[in-house]
């Protein structure tokens, strides 16, 4: 196997016990590169400590729309820290995971969104893709990719099967990346949104530890269990296991711009 995690959260609490122990396992068992996405300003130092220590581990700087300050003035000082943050590794191959969340957080609005677009800003300065989380939110997450435009395209994570949502980010040309839910038997019109997608357009990842695909729903998550998206959309495609990893590995490094 040749596995390529879009994203996931080695720096989860989660994996306090045995992270150690763990990554090195995960590249012998098949994950050949996987991006640790930062969340928040120490979410993002952590992601970029985990690209230091190992070769084929990169990372993405941002603050989430559920990580936000209470104030402005907080939130004007992280990003510029953010800003600085860049210029401690060369690894860093997005900005994210950044966006909107109404499920976790109605009563900030306004400031998920200035957050959100300060920070495609702050991408388009560092000629990065973004990566984009968005949940319950989807008609102003729309509305303000239609209003800031991305100069290096983006990737929706873990994309939530609204066939409005994809439309709209297809148009803009970006990339829908494929979690957990894909997996799940309740994701009733997952098929069709994978049909949705062009071949070149799509990504496969986990979120670990989190949204564990189907057998292990329920369990911690890991990058290795990518593998279950995969075969998922290779079965709703009908194409074989190797043919969509190899495409999702190509749209990663491409979107991702890694060698
Ligand atoms: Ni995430």
């Amino acid at each position: 196997m040749k596995l390529f995690d879009s994203h996931c959260h080695l720096d989860d609490e989660k994996f306090n016990e045995d992270r150690e122990e763990l990554i090195p396992k995960l590249h012998e068992e098949g994950v050949d590169k996987l991006v640790s996405a930062g969340y928040s300003l120490e979410g993002s130092k952590n992601a970029i400590e985990l690209a230091k220590k190992y070769d084929f581990i990169y990372a993405t700087i941002g603050i989430s729309p559920n990580d936000i300050p209470d104030t402005e003035d907080e939130l004007k000082k992280q990003l510029k820290e953010l800003k600085e943050l860049y210029k401690t590794s060369k690894k860093i191959v997005a900005v994210g995971e950044i966006g909107l969340d109404y499920h976790w957080n109605t009563d900030n609005k306004e400031l998920q969104k200035e957050a959100f677009i300060e920070q495609i800003k702050l991408a388009n300065e560092l000629n990065l893709p973004i990566q984009i989380h968005t949940r319950d939110a989807v008609m102003d997450t729309i509305g303000i990719l239609k209003n800031n435009k991305v100069n290096k395209n983006g990737i929706f994570h873990c994309c939530p099967f609204n066939r409005e949502l994809v439309k709209e980010a297809l148009k803009l040309n970006f990339y829908i990346s494929f979690a957990g839910p894909t997996t799940f038997k309740n994701s009733k019109n997952a098929p069709e949104i994978i049909n949705m997608v062009p071949e070149d357009r799509f990504l496969v990842e986990t979120d670990s530890p989190y949204l564990s695909p189907e057998p292990f729903r329920g369990r911690r998550n890991d990058p290795r269990n990518v593998q279950y998206i995969i075969k998922k959309i290779a079965e709703v495609k009908g194409k074989t296991f190797e043919e969509i990893q190899n495409m999702a590995y190509a749209n990663a490094q491409r979107i991702f711009n890694i060698e």
